[in-house]
């Protein structure tokens, strides 16, 4: 592109206020029914032992009460923070109160987590919100600093070949808004730079939704030999 927009960092900020009225305003926004991907992820981590699930972009929790209704302890991070009130009263009354653990917060910052506390963690569509490509790299970095050795991360992203790609305005940095929410598209390389310091297992594409969304689902492990990655860490 000649002129890339430049990032507004205010702009990119009030997406959390974006997404507190959009939740409010929708019940069910993505459905009740599990993704695609998690299912896929569930049975991942059945495969390899998984007990302990960091989710980061839980949203209204369709993924999570999946996870957690599959056996596994589930961490669900958001900054919507009534969506994880909605989350917390859906486990509490489908009985899986005691395997979801809601935890407020901004994926942009460093986990709220000690080093080495999950077996995996599973994020659809929360790498392609409004993270810049460096937020995009700490965010990495600090899931692998999170995991075990060995631990897997999935994620899901829309991709230069979503049909949104490159419609709306321009945010900067491959971020695209459309409806009022914005989008970082990602392509293959961007997926590559993110598995520094991880083993990349898996890059599949597949579809989403009416529209369809086009997307990548990337699975990657945390060496089983590797430390928290921290200076001074293990
Ligand atoms: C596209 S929705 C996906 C929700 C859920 N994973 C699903 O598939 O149903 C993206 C979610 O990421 C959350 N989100 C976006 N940016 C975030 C950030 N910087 N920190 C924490 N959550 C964020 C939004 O509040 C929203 O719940």
């Amino acid at each position: 592109m000649d002129n890339p927009a430049a990032v507004d960092p205010a702009v990119l900020d009030a997406q959390a206020a974006h997404w507190a009225r959009t939740f409010a305003a929708h019940a069910d926004m993505f459905g009740r029914e599990a993704s695609e991907p998690a299912r896929a992820a569930l049975e991942r981590c059945r495969s390899q032992g998984v007990g302990e699930l960091l989710e980061l972009g839980a949203g209204q929790g369709r993924d999570t009460l999946f996870f957690a209704a599959g056996g596994l302890q589930v961490t669900a991070l958001d900054y919507a923070e009534s969506a994880l009130a909605e989350i917390g009263t859906a486990a509490e009354a489908a009985g899986l109160g005691d395997r979801v653990h809601p935890v407020a917060g901004d994926a942009r910052r460093p986990l709220p987590f000690p080093d080495e506390s999950f077996d995996a963690a599973y994020a659809h569509m929360l790498f392609c919100m409004a993270l810049t490509t460096p937020e995009l790299e700490r965010l990495a970095g600090e899931v692998r600093r999170v995991l075990r050795p060995g631990g897997l991360l999935v994620y899901t992203v829309r991709t230069h070949d979503d049909p949104h790609y490159g419609a709306g305005i321009d945010r900067g940095d491959d971020m695209w808004e459309m409806g009022g929410f914005i989008v970082h598209y990602f392509d293959r390389a961007l997926a590559e730079r993110l598995a520094a310091g991880f083993e990349l297992l898996e890059l599949a594409e597949f579809e989403e939704g009416p529209l369809p969304r086009r997307l990548f689902r990337v699975t990657q492990r945390k060496p089983a030999g590797a430390g928290s990655g921290r200076p001074g860490g293990t």
